[in-house]
């Protein structure tokens, strides 16, 4: 066989090639697995050791020469055809850039960021807890028995019975409450003789309730402390070191009155002091100031001993505050929104005017942008 003539017959059809389709149709031909030259590299085994000796490097320079002339001839017409591309694709720069559509961060989302942060500093993690929920996590172990006249203040949604679940009625939560319980379970299991939990439980909550300033989904962030040693002061200490960081207001004043829940004893409803300017409530001042009022900001409290009993703790041994806020009002007083309807609407005018900016505002999510 002639191996020179072969390799010059091959050579000459790559250099005859003229696309890059051609190239890769010699290559299977010539190389592929059932290619010409291929079949010439597999006689080297029937071949005697002498034959192969002197045949063996005749055919693999062959495959070799060949094999490089099809990769020049490869990058050959690539790089024509960049070229050609380059030469006839140009770039008009003047032209304006097409805006890039961006979503906006919702003020909940915002707020919640923002609450995440404050206790964060304080030490508080975040907790959270399913938004359907059995009636022991949601009233019982709150204290709320069956026949409680609180439950009617709750206008809870209830699953049909036959959803019932280990024997509890399942209901859609009517507050943040029972992640208290559900952290405290979760913490003595892990931890049976009991360890001390600041957390705070951000989340939806739905009653059956919608008017101007009550809609049947709404946010709630709960706050709760278990130690030894928990009094009073460090639920007023913390209330007021949240709400000043969180208003960015040191003026801000509080009032502390006495309340009802079943969940805690005493029970605490927390006022602050507001201004009214230009028409608006503005916090800030006490509210006992000519022409100013106290607005009711949150319910708090020590947790009442038979709730840390349902939690699994030893009361004797642990006490703890608790505090639940509404979320949906706190970013309507901080950013001056007054219909909460709103906020759930899905408007996207609204959403471009009251929303923030993934990039601008320092969050931990960083919210649902796509960073640059
Ligand atoms: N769960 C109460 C509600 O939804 C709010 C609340 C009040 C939560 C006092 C607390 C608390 O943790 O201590 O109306």
């Amino acid at each position: 066989m002639d191996y020179a003539a072969t390799r010059d017959e091959a050579l000459a059809r790559v250099a005859d090639a003229q696309d890059l389709g051609a190239v890769e149709a010699l290559r299977v031909e010539l190389l592929g697995k059932s290619g010409s030259i291929s079949g010439l590299l597999k006689t080297l085994g029937g071949m005697s050791p002498e034959e192969r000796q002197a045949l063996g490097p005749q055919i693999h320079a062959l495959r070799e020469s060949v094999s490089q002339a099809l990769g020049e001839a490869k990058d050959q017409l690539e790089s024509a055809a960049l070229q050609a591309q380059l030469a006839h694709e140009t770039v008009d720069l003047s032209l304006p850039a097409c805006e890039a559509l961006r979503g906006t961060v919702h003020p909940v989302s915002q707020v919640m960021d923002e609450l995440a942060e404050i206790f964060a500093d304080l030490g508080f993690a975040v907790a959270t807890g399913p938004e359907i929920e059995d009636d022991w996590h949601n009233f019982t172990a709150l204290n709320i028995p069956e026949s409680h006249p609180a439950r009617a203040m709750h206008d809870t949604f209830y699953f049909p019975d036959q959803m019932a679940q280990v024997g509890q009625k399942m209901l859609l939560r009517t507050h943040t409450s029972p992640v208290q319980i559900r952290t405290m379970l979760d913490a003595v299991k892990t931890n049976p003789g009991g360890a001390p939990i600041r957390i705070i439980a951000p989340g939806r909550v739905y009653r059956s309730d919608s008017d101007a300033t009550h809609t049947p989904m709404f946010h709630q962030v709960e706050g709760l402390v278990i130690d030894k040693g928990i009094h009073l002061g460090h639920l007023k200490w913390t209330l007021e070191t949240f709400l000043k960081a969180f208003f960015e207001r040191e003026d801000i004043v509080l009032r502390l009155r006495p309340s009802y829940f079943p969940f805690t004893e005493p029970s605490i409803e927390v006022d602050a002091g507001f201004a009214i300017i230009n028409g608006k409530r503005v916090l800030g001042g006490s509210g006992d100031a000519p022409g100013h009022g106290w607005m009711e900001l949150l319910g708090s409290g020590m947790v009442n001993r038979k709730v840390i009993e349902a939690g699994g703790f030893d009361p004797d041994e642990w006490q703890g505050f608790a505090f639940g806020v509404g979320v949906d009002r706190l970013a309507m007083l901080k950013y001056g929104m007054d219909d909460l309807r709103a906020f759930f609407d899905g408007d996207v005018r609204w959403l471009q005017h009251y929303g923030f900016s993934a990039h601008d505002v320092p969050t931990l999510s960083g919210g649902v942008g796509v960073r640059p």
